[in-house]
């Protein structure tokens, strides 16, 4: 393994890892150095532009911490986890709802809420009740689903973005035996994806903008059933058709209906216009 050189240190990388024990680890690998060093020949980076995209991926992990998440915003930007969530989750049952991406601003272990509980914690905005039925693919009701909802306020900020004392407009629900949730929250705003870190950088000096769609994320969780991560995008909202992050479906385009101030659909009275949103799931079964 001498003298290598364009044409030939690609076979020599991949021979490398020929004792890898593990097989499937050895075919990425083996894939990934194929791809890269094609990219690498296509491209022919001066050595000043490999110094910048090393530093460029360094400045990426360092604004990572418990709250941030910059590399998921790098995959989400360049259509990489889009692509993963198509490779993964193909379902053309209508019965069975459609994936999109999990973002950046996912918590584990939200707080508990019960059925029609408001989680507009500690935020103001327009009142917005979101509810539906979580159903298998026959259309059963499927009861005990954990269902984690979370969302921007009415300015775009996540409550991790802000400097709040506790948990705000992101909970846990369980839905009841006839499959349904639902809960009180404000009606979220598109916003734009952080742009203080090298992913930021990144869209301004490519000329691209970094707004999201107004959305309310879910994810819903049943034994025996897929995890199912999705979003639920305003209808009227103009950034549908250049999500940032590529991740809008037409089904999970779905009206945030205005509605005048009076009785809502779950009884409360309410004193201003809101908005309402129905909205059903459809899980798929583990195979
Ligand atoms: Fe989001």
């Amino acid at each position: 393994m001498r003298n290598l050189n364009a044409n030939n240190i690609t076979d020599a990388v991949i021979e490398e890892f020929s004792g890898c024990r593990d097989e499937r680890l050895k075919t990425i690998l083996n894939s990934l150095v194929t791809h890269l060093h094609a990219f690498l020949r296509e491209v022919e980076p001066t050595e000043q532009e490999w110094t910048e995209a090393i530093d460029f991926l360094t400045r990426t992990g360092q604004m990572c911490d418990d709250q941030r998440q910059e590399f998921i915003l790098l995959s989400d930007t360049l259509g990489v986890t889009m692509l993963v969530d198509a490779l993964n989750h193909q379902t053309s049952d209508p019965m069975v709802s459609e994936s999109t991406v999990l973002g950046p601003f996912y918590v584990p272990d939200p707080p508990q809420a019960s059925q029609g509980e408001s989680i507009d914690w500690n935020v103001e905005g327009e009142p917005f009740l979101v509810e539906g039925r979580v159903h298998d693919e026959l259309g059963q009701p499927l009861a005990n689903v954990v269902v984690d909802v979370w969302q921007s306020d009415s300015e775009g900020f996540y409550d991790v973005q802000k400097e709040l004392e506790s948990a705000s407009l992101r909970a846990r629900f369980t839905t009841d035996d006839q499959g349904r949730y639902a809960f009180w929250t404000v009606t979220p705003a598109p916003y734009p994806i952080p742009t203080d870190g090298p992913v930021g950088k990144m869209l301004e000096i490519t000329g691209r903008h970094p707004y999201r769609p107004a959305h309310v994320h879910f994810m819903l969780m049943a034994e025996g059933f897929d995890t199912l991560v999705t979003q639920v995008f305003a209808e009227d909202d103009p950034y549908l058709d250049s999500d940032a992050v590529f991740g809008v479906k037409d089904s999970l385009v779905k009206e945030y209906k205005l509605l005048p101030p009076g009785r809502a659909p779950d009884g409360r009275a309410m004193e201003v216009p809101f908005r309402h949103l129905t909205y059903d799931f459809g899980l798929k079964a583990s195979r």
